[in-house]
């Protein structure tokens, strides 16, 4: 999607960090921003921001669970801004850290609703109105690093996040030839309050009776005196990854190259597993399809940010 100026962005999870910087950089770029999120306090409180800047903004509270109030919440966005043009589904949770055998349904269906039903519920919802009026559009779903590359005792995030990438290869595949493209979003450490906000959407009847405390670490494993919030991403920074990526129509859009040795381990494990025996022409031929996708050969490198 090249043209963003006076176009219009539905961002979810958009009152609280990565979806707070995407808003921003939408705002930036001239867009007309929904701020969608299920926190109508932190839709209160990022407003003014937008306000002050002269900027189109129109908050909506929403929990993207709960797939009539998403049609609502599309309907009142095209009544307030006309078109949508730019769907972002960024709303994201976490659950405890534990192995996956000590987790809880409780858990499972949290981090299942919000993750990965809520990000379908977006697509369903607002995709066909997006094709419908046929003008060019994007949409970019925030997964994670841990979607590519998994990290210990995260099982259901990881998943989640798996699951979100897989999603969104497939439909930017489906999308081919449309005037639509597709974006998945798979930040590393970026500064954001996703362990706060998880606690506080979580609804009543999917709470833990008791959730693990977490142990202290041992004296040999304490970690010297750092500030680790240097090391982390703004989410004003990711905020115009994100919009860069929507205009070069990247597949993936990352943030931190320092993950890519070990992505390129884990590739080089399935490489290593399949078995020593020969290829079969006639298959490769019946099971094209199967055997790769075209969609693979449409990321390029993007180079460093310009930032002004
Ligand atoms: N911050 C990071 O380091 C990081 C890294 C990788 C991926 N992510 C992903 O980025 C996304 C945003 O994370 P963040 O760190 O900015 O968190 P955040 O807590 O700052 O923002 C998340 C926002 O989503 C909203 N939200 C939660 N459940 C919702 C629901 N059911 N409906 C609507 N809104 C809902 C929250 O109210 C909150 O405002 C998540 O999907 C997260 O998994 C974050």
């Amino acid at each position: 999607m090249k043209n963003l100026e006076g176009r219009v962005a539905f961002i979810t999870g958009a009152a609280s960090g990565i979806g707070l910087g995407i808003a921003k950089a939408c705002g930036k770029a001239g867009m007309k921003v929904i701020i969608a999120d299920v926190r109508q306090q932190a839709i209160d409180e990022v407003l003014p921001y937008f306000q002050e800047k002269g900027w189109p903004v129109h908050g909506i509270q929403l929990d993207v669970t709960d797939r009539e109030a998403y049609a609502k919440a599309a309907d009142e966005a095209e009544s307030v801004f006309g078109k949508i043009h730019l769907l972002v589904n960024n709303a994201g949770v976490e659950v405890p850290a534990r192995p996956l055998w000590e987790s809880t349904f409780e858990d499972c269906d949290f981090i299942v609703g919000v993750n990965i039903q809520g990000i379908l519920n977006g697509i369903i919802t607002i995709l066909p109105r997006m094709l419908k009026h046929g003008e060019e559009g994007h949409v970019v779903s925030t997964a994670s690093e841990s979607g590519l590359s998994v990290v210990h005792n995260c099982a259901l995030y990881c998943m989640t996040k798996a699951a979100v990438i897989a999603l969104m290869e497939t439909l930017a595949s489906d999308l081919q030839g449309t005037n639509v493209g597709a974006s998945v979003f798979c930040p590393g450490p970026i500064v954001g309050n996703l362990r706060a906000t998880s606690k506080e959407v979580r609804p009543q009847h999917l709470q833990n009776d008791s959730d693990p405390v977490p142990p202290a670490p041992a004296a040999d494993q304490e970690m010297p005196e750092f500030d680790f919030s240097k090391l982390l991403m703004s989410a004003e920074e990711a905020g115009e990854r994100v919009l860069r990526g929507v205009r070069r129509q990247d597949l993936y859009i990352l943030t931190h190259t320092e993950f890519k040795e070990g992505l390129r381990k884990k590739f080089d494990a399935i490489l290593r597993a399949f078995p020593d025996q020969p290829i079969n022409d006639d298959f490769i031929k019946l099971f094209s399809f199967l055997i790769t996708n075209p969609i693979y050969e449409t990321q390029t490198t993007p180079g460093p940010l310009k930032t002004e």
